[in-house]
């Protein structure tokens, strides 16, 4: 990798941030574009978010990319914060402006455009959100945005759901989402739904749950989308399948809210499909290697 006095600089602020892909493949996609750019992790502490964000503009950084535990405290200390981004109450992408950096969150771009790779589509659709923390959140936000007919919400805890289709309602001017208790499920109206599996559960190490176990509930189910890649097919996913419909994992996802970032940080380049296709099997790769 060549670096010139010219190049652009930009990396990652999270802690922990070692096991991090980003530096890899955001690496990878400036060698294959031909782009003099480099990509560095940063671990930085809670108190320590301001003098971050204010010291990378200063050290002239093109962007940087924000995550656990750091995407709602960054918010403060940006000059600019995407419509989006707003929203969604979460910001894992800065670009540098005149005067500041602007938060974008490429996690739900991310989404929409991992779907749109794999012809899911939430628009007239009735979809199901299991889960009702920061990454549903974003999910919702999606599948409001798209056009979704109705989307029932089902959390463990009731009151959180209501709070997220309370604010999705709110924000979208209508009544598109209903909350009910995880355990409620079998109240759902007995139709075919898109659902998208935004809990934690059925990650690694504890591979082998969903949050909700019974095929019943998956005959409904035409699309799975599961935002956990690790395991790459989860138990939520192989529920789906055994009852017919389609799946897919949370690393396209992962894969192109970083390539969001990388055209944001570059603009006029586009990351092209035969390096996008590399770059998923380089992730596939590093997270076999991670086990
Ligand atoms: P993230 O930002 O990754 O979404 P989060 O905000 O902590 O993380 O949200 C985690 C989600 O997984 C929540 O919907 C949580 O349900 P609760 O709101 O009821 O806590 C869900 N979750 C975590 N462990 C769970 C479990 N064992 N059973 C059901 N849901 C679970």
């Amino acid at each position: 990798m060549r670096i010139s006095g010219k190049g652009k600089v930009c990396g990652i602020m999270a802690n922990p941030v070692e096991h991090s892909m980003s530096p890899l493949m955001q690496n990878f996609y400036a060698e294959r574009t031909g782009v003099d750019f480099a990509y560095v992790p940063f671990k930085v502490q809670d108190e320590d978010v301001e003098a971050a964000v204010k010291g990378a503009y200063a050290l002239n950084l093109t962007g940087m990319n924000v995550t656990v535990p750091h995407k709602q405290h960054v918010m403060p200390y940006l000059k600019e914060i995407d419509e989006d981004a707003r929203a969604i109450g979460a910001v894992n992408t800065l670009v540098r402006q005149v005067g500041g950096f602007k938060g974008y969150n490429t996690d739900a771009a991310g989404l929409l455009r991992a779907m749109a790779e794999e012809n899911i589509t939430a628009g007239g659709w009735d979809c199901i959100l299991i889960g009702a923390g920061g990454a549903a959140k974003a999910a919702a936000y999606v599948l409001a945005k798209e056009g979704a007919r109705v989307i029932y919400v089902l959390n463990r805890n009731r009151d959180r759901a209501k709070e997220l289709a309370e604010e999705i309602n709110s924000r979208f001017g209508k009544k598109i989402m209903a909350d009910m208790a995880l355990e409620d499920y079998k109240k759902l109206p007995r139709t075919t739904y898109l659902a998208v599996q935004c809990t934690s559960v059925g990650m690694y190490p504890r591979s082998d749950r969903a949050p909700i176990d019974d095929p019943d509930f998956y005959e409904m189910i035409h699309t799975g989308v599961d935002i956990i890649y690790t395991p790459m097919e989860t138990c939520f996913m192989q529920y789906v399948k055994a009852a017919g419909g389609k799946t897919m994992n949370g690393l396209t996802m992962l894969l192109y809210q970083g390539i969001e970032a990388f055209e944001k940080w570059n603009p006029g380049i586009t990351v092209g499909k035969d390096v996008i296709e590399e770059a998923k099997e380089l992730m596939i790769a590093q997270l076999k290697g991670q086990d």
